[in-house]
């Protein structure tokens, strides 16, 4: 990390077991600024109050500023609009919300999902269980032995089984494996039939510039917390020709304009897939959150900076490892398709216990 950016960081600071702190645990979770800490704190102390619902000076600025946050991300993003910004409080709350909505809404008994073999639980699991309600097939894109996703198997798939494929899902960047997938020939591939196409960003949002535009995907999901933004805050992304047509997830306050003993009328989009008083601190700070990461990829030189910055620290990694025999990576590692991520096995343990005998045998062996 730079070094500028890296005092932005309180955490950094602090001594774990006595010794300054290294962190290499982003793809779980990023550590967050003084000001996205500050900005928390300020909201607390300056403006809570819930949105869209009531009239007084700080439920005014509340909303206003969520409903910024909104605008924020869309130009982040590239989108078109606001209204094509739900906010949630993760990606799998975004896939979660698109599997139940438009996955229930255009998915019968023989039609197929294609996913990949790469995803993450969220985008595997949330089918899974609305196949057992509907009976649909799930395919997986293969992972090839250089551990990049068959593109070729996605063609023959697209050619062979046409319009019954009414859903392509997939992770941009691999959280396991750091590969970047070639998202925008997948939602060309996926559109040729006709399907929905959906991308999991939430590896690539912190490493890579993400349009949704460019991408022409569908929709598209992330969380704030693994670019440096609050936890509980998260996005999803999906045209506004669509969302408008999707049936509602959560029932509740906010997602309402009306409603009598007879029925309900929906809120404007987004609003209407927002149900109940949200994460509006986590929402509204990760807006800045994303303002002032453009602004530290900017004086950085852009997004080219950024992706030879972290390749030499990868490099930096890799080189540490050179000689050590039990070091057996995944696929070839001087790759330039690796984002972030490094994955490597530990030759001749299985993961059981693997912690106990590397501690008992090479301990030595292991760089601090
Ligand atoms: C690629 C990918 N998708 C989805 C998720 C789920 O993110 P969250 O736990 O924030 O919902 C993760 C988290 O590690 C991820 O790496």
């Amino acid at each position: 990390m730079h070094n500028n950016i890296r005092d932005q960081f309180p955490i950094f600071k602090t001594k774990v077991n006595g010794k300054s702190l290294v962190y290499l645990d982003n793809a779980a979770t990023t550590q967050k600024p003084q000001f996205v800490l500050d900005a928390i704190n300020e909201y607390y102390t300056k403006y809570n109050a819930n949105i869209h619902r009531s009239s007084h000076v700080l439920a005014k600025e509340a909303t206003e500023r969520w409903k910024e946050a909104h605008q924020i991300v869309a130009d982040f993003l590239n989108a078109d609009s606001y209204k094509e910004i739900v906010f949630t409080r993760n990606t799998t709350e975004g896939l979660n919300l698109l599997v139940n909505t438009y996955g229930k809404q255009n998915l019968s008994k023989g039609d197929i999902v294609i996913i990949s073999e790469m995803e993450h639980h969220s985008n595997i699991v949330p089918w899974q269980i609305l196949q057992k309600e509907i009976g649909f097939e799930i395919k997986y894109i293969p992972v090839n032995e250089n551990f990049d996703l068959d593109i070729d198997w996605l063609r023959n798939e697209i050619q062979k089984e046409g319009e019954r494929i009414k859903v392509v899902s997939v992770v941009h960047i691999s959280n396991v494996l750091g590969t970047l997938n070639p998202a925008k020939e997948i939602a060309e591939l996926a559109h040729r039939v006709g399907a929905f196409m959906i991308i999991d960003a939430a590896q690539s949002i912190p490493h890579i510039k993400v349009d949704v535009k460019e991408l022409d995907c569908d929709a598209l999901v992330f969380s704030g917390h693994k670019v440096y933004g609050p936890t509980g805050s998260g996005v999803l992304f999906c045209k506004e020709n669509i969302l408008e047509k999707l049936p509602p997830y959560m029932g509740g306050g906010e997602m309402i304009l009306r409603v009598s003993k007879d029925g309900f009328e929906m809120n404007e989009l987004p609003w209407r897939f927002e149900a109940g008083t949200p994460n509006i601190e986590s929402g509204i700070v990760l807006g800045e959150t994303l303002k002032w990461f453009s602004k530290a990829v900017e004086e950085m030189g852009g997004y080219e900076k950024l992706i030879d910055h972290e390749r030499n620290l990868m490099t930096g990694v890799i080189d540490s490892f050179d000689g050590i025999d039990w070091f057996k990576p995944f696929g070839k590692i001087e790759t330039n398709n690796r984002y972030g991520a490094l994955t490597f096995n530990i030759d001749g343990f299985s993961f059981k216990g693997c912690k106990e005998k590397v501690r008992a045998t090479v301990t030595s062996e292991i760089p601090s």
